[in-house]
């Protein structure tokens, strides 16, 4: 059996002008280091992309999940990359490479990581969804959606293929420890896990029919690795699609619904996901607000055919509208809740130094 690993590997590394962009340098490095790959025959294919401030490389090979030769190449276009980054004094340069050298595995040293290993079908279509100025229980809705509700997907009631539902991998990103929950039996279970998205998000999801990998997610909350603020945990997720999996487009169809995620400014507000053309991943409002890209790839011989810029299409407009009107309405909330996240959740927070400062002026009622 002949099988082909599709890796997604992303970091923050510098941005220009502040959060909001990768610069072209960043691509153009990275881009010469997995080309010099293909001829070492590590990598069969790959692209450079972006979401936002995020350099997004992916890969196709036949090295495995995990693979140590794979993350010391992402991490090595990474940390060439960092040193343009520097050169250009771009904006907090270096930011996701957290470990001065590298040990095995980019996991825990500041990087995403979503993989997946499978045999080809006769034709097999996969969407990356990248997301920037978010985390990644901001896959959780769409993921359920695609993955659980007939409401959304409508094979589910109409193709037998799909009957048996599929099993969500969840992770508690605060104990670090994860559960299989199977769909449909286990909706509300899930339900009531995944609904806190700052604690619980799906890692993976398989077919309970034969175990078949239909999706998986990146799960590194940097700010819980670092202990400390370190940027938001922009996050990416690979599903595969059609025959006995969701349709392209059931897999499209959570996003015509921004739903509220946290992220945006500071890491510390809520605010509309958008779904945006490639072209528009430049979040530029009060550093947002969050934004969604969704290339589509057909996997062929460990070759990417594509990608197409699946939410470049006026039907995700009126997503876009009512992603814009959302965005308005949180934030006339200003420094309020719901739009300001609670305090356990915010990645910037002054109050220990002003509980310090105010400790004797709080009087005992
Ligand atoms: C970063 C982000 C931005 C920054 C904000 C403040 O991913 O989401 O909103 O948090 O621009 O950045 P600093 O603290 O670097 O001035
Ligand atoms: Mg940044
Ligand atoms: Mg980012």
């Amino acid at each position: 059996m002949v099988l082909t690993t599709l890796s997604v590997i992303k970091a923050d590394i510098g941005s220009y002008v502040g959060h909001v962009m990768v610069h072209p340098k960043l691509i153009e490095v990275a881009t010469e280091e997995l080309s010099k790959a293909i001829n070492d025959k590590i990598i069969d294919d790959f692209r450079v992309m972006s979401c936002g401030d995020d350099l997004e490389l992916i890969m196709t090979h036949g090295r495995g999940t995990d693979d140590k030769t794979i993350h010391g190449l992402a991490w090595e276009a990474f940390s060439k990359a960092v040193r343009h980054a520097k050169e250009l004094k771009l904006y907090a340069a270096g930011q996701d490479l957290l470990a001065d050298s590298f040990t095995g595995t980019v996991k825990g040293l500041g990087p995403g990581v979503a993989e997946m290993e499978f045999e080809e079908r006769a034709s097999d279509p996969v969407v990356i969804f990248m997301a920037d100025k978010t985390g990644p229980g901001a896959w959780n809705y769409p993921l359920f959606k695609i993955f659980a509700d007939p409401f959304n997907t409508i094979g589910f009631v109409i193709d037998s293929r799909l009957s048996d539902g599929f099993a969500f991998t969840v992770m508690d990103m605060v104990k670090g420890a994860r559960i299989e929950l199977k769909c449909p039996q286990e909706i509300y279970s899930l339900l009531l896990f995944i609904g806190t998205t700052g604690r619980y998000c799906i890692e993976s999801v398989h077919r309970n029919s034969d175990g078949e990998t239909a999706a998986v997610s990146s799960t590194q909350r940097l700010n819980l690795i670092a202990g400390r603020y370190v940027g938001k945990d922009d996050p990416v997720c690979i599903v595969r699609c059609q025959s006995g999996f969701p349709a392209v487009g059931e897999v499209l169809e959570p996003f015509s619904f921004p739903h509220l995620v946290p992220g945006w400014m500071r890491g510390s507000h809520n605010g509309p996901l958008m779904p945006v053309s490639l072209k528009d991943a430049k979040p530029t409002r009060f550093d947002g607000p969050p934004r969604v890209v969704a290339p589509g790839f057909q996997i062929a011989n460990r070759k990417m055919v594509g990608p197409l810029d699946l939410f470049d299409d006026l039907a995700f407009d009126s997503a876009r509208a009512k992603a814009l009107e959302l965005a308005d309405l949180m934030r006339l909330h200003g420094p309020f809740e719901p739009h300001r996240l609670q305090l356990e959740e915010m990645e910037y927070t002054s109050l220990p130094e002003l509980e310090k400062r105010l400790a004797n002026r709080w009087k005992p009622i």
